[in-house]
């Protein structure tokens, strides 16, 4: 775009780029995206979340309303992945588990009812994509707490002995 003086005239949207460079420096100034995890790899999670997984876990993973209680098909609603759930509980590597091979990784004979409404992902997004994605989902629990532990260093603990593979399996 040159006007006619010679001069380059910069197009409005030139200015967005600086703004939100400024926004994405004060945050990482902040600490968010802390723990060792990559700023980049927190973009792409978010990209990878909002194309694949709000439709059913809600755009701020909120989940929906009944999450635990199960509905006539005999699945259940997509719980909230903010922190307000219990996914938590589980260690990196069983949540990668989850969403690789979905909720049927976790058929057992014990559970002869259970019916899983959680597709997999392993075949449409790379190993990068699902830590990225589940290392996001982590990044929504702030400083949540339940019976005075925080979730995430909760979460972190059980993922020592439980952690993400190095490579798809
Ligand atoms: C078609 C709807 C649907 C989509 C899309 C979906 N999920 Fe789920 N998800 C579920 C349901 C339903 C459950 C509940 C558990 C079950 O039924 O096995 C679940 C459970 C989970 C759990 C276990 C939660 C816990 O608290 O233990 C994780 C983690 C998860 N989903 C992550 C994801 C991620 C990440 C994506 C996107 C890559 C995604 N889900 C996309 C429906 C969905």
């Amino acid at each position: 775009m040159t006007s006619t003086d010679g001069r380059r005239r910069l197009p409005p949207w030139a200015l967005v780029w600086p703004a939100s460079l400024g926004v994405a420096l004060l945050l990482a100034a902040c600490g968010v995206g802390a723990r060792g995890v990559p700023e980049e790899s927190l973009t792409q999670g978010q990209a990878v979340y909002q194309q694949n997984c709000a439709v059913c876990h809600g755009s701020l993973a909120e989940g929906q309303p009944n999450w635990h209680i199960r509905k006539a098909d005999g699945t259940l609603p997509p719980p909230p992945l903010n922190g307000d759930g219990h996914t938590w509980h589980h260690g990196d590597g069983t949540l990668y588990v989850y969403v690789s091979q979905g909720g049927a990784a976790f058929d057992s004979p014990s559970l002869p009812d259970y019916r899983s409404g959680m597709p997999a992902f392993g075949d449409s997004l790379s190993h990068e994509e699902i830590v990225s994605v589940i290392n996001y989902v982590k990044s929504l629990w702030g400083g949540k707490e339940f019976r005075g532990a925080v979730k995430r260093e909760s979460q972190a603990e059980v993922s020592k002995r439980d952690p993400f593979p190095e490579t798809a399996p």
